[in-house]
């Protein structure tokens, strides 16, 4: 279990402070840090074809990007090179641990865990991203330099490479293990190895309104909603055939908007679109048949564990509708569980105390019978 150390961060003054804001150093922000998974560990599932990883390194200075899977690891020597895991909390359930620290903040804005193993002088460069990040360091060392947002030059060192132009530092320090960074969408920066390290980052993300009503559209379509042509009626002659003149305008504006005006409906939009993966799912780890007789028995002795990385929310409204999103699709339930439902959208973890009141609701064992079924959430070993 990670636990941020209430000595060294306070996430309401975070919030108020340097969210969106200002980069922050938190020194010691974990105490006490293990790495949850190991450098090993990381090579071995970057040689996965499921597992989006990338290599990034230098040949006579020159920026050099692969992508994976690797095979092998052996021609890059013990310096100079870092190796990129994307979406570690769908692979590995310790590693996963490192988000729940960060809950203070709504899942819908998460992106996922990444993790950089880092030889001394790897790392991926100096650039800008454009999301907010916790650069938390496992073991090693790493020197990093933060600029202040501006005008920076970016250019593409690599094909794969958007990089930065040199920048003035606001923050240059040394990262030990259990310090975080935190780093704002827009402010450059750079984190080179001093000593062999694990770098594990909580990103954030956040759509833009092209990507959104990109989403919409596509929605729509599959929804076959939308279709609606716009209808006029109460047309009069017109002086200027050439004109879409202030009513005509207002018109088509108002065909537009009323896409969005239906409260209801753009939930369902926003419910499908946010719980959409970014990245697969290991859908495979837990997929056994599951019989709704051994669900009730399973409850009395496991915890209900959500499949990492899968995203399922709620809004106050549609809860008590018997309504969820997960995986991107809507999701009906009798509204009688709302509870435990809420608690699983919550929770990574659902422990048995909290179940227990279920045991005997069918309609729950039903819901969670199709649940394990699809192998969104299964129960833990121990
Ligand atoms: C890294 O760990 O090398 C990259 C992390 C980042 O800069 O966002
Ligand atoms: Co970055």
């Amino acid at each position: 279990m990670y636990q941020l150390n209430a000595e060294a961060f306070n996430s309401q003054e975070f919030l108020t402070k340097y969210w969106q804001k200002k980069p922050l150093l938190i020194r010691q922000g974990f105490k006490n840090f293990q790495d949850p998974i190991s450098a090993d560990e990381i090579a071995g599932l970057a040689c996965e074809e499921e597992v989006e990883s990338r290599l990034v390194y230098k040949t006579a200075a020159q920026w050099q990007a692969q992508f994976g899977p690797f095979d092998s690891y052996q021609h890059l020597g013990d310096k100079d090179w870092s190796l990129v895991v994307q979406a570690l909390d769908h692979w590995s359930e310790e590693a996963a641990q490192m988000i729940e620290p960060f809950r203070f903040i709504p899942q819908w804005r998460l992106d996922d865990l990444m993790v950089s193993f880092a030889t001394p002088g790897g790392g991926v460069g100096p650039h800008i991203d454009w999301y907010d990040v916790f650069i938390c360091q496992g073991s090693g060392k790493r020197h990093w330099r933060v600029g202040d947002k501006g005008l920076h030059r970016e250019y593409a060192a690599h094909p794969a490479l958007l990089h930065v132009e040199p920048f003035e530092a606001m923050i240059d320090v040394e990262l030990a293990p259990g310090d975080i960074l935190y780093i704002p969408p827009g402010f450059p920066h750079e984190g080179i190895t001093l000593a062999t390290s694990l770098s594990f980052s909580v990103g954030f993300r956040a759509q833009s309104a092209v990507s959104l009503l990109s989403g919409l559209a596509d929605h729509l379509i599959d929804h076959e909603q939308g279709g609606e042509l716009i209808s006029d009626p109460e047309r009069q002659v017109t002086q200027h055939s050439g004109a879409i003149n202030h009513a005509d305008f207002a018109k088509i504006k108002q065909q537009i908007t009323s896409l969005t005006q239906d409260d209801d409906s753009l939930r369902d939009f926003i419910g499908s679109f946010y719980t959409q993966a970014k990245h697969e799912l290991d859908l495979q780890a837990h997929n056994e048949l599951i019989e709704s007789e051994h669900v009730t028995c399973a409850m009395t002795e496991h915890n209900l564990m959500r499949l990492g990385g899968l995203r399922a929310f709620y809004f106050p409204e549609t809860l008590s509708q018997g309504l969820c999103y997960i995986d991107g699709k809507a999701v009906s339930f009798p509204a009688k569980i709302s509870p435990i439902v809420q608690l699983m959208c919550d929770q990574v973890v659902v422990n048995t105390e909290q179940l227990e009141p279920w045991l005997n609701n069918n309609d729950f064992i039903d819901f969670i019978t199709q649940q394990l079924t699809a192998g969104y959430w299964y129960f833990s070993d121990a």
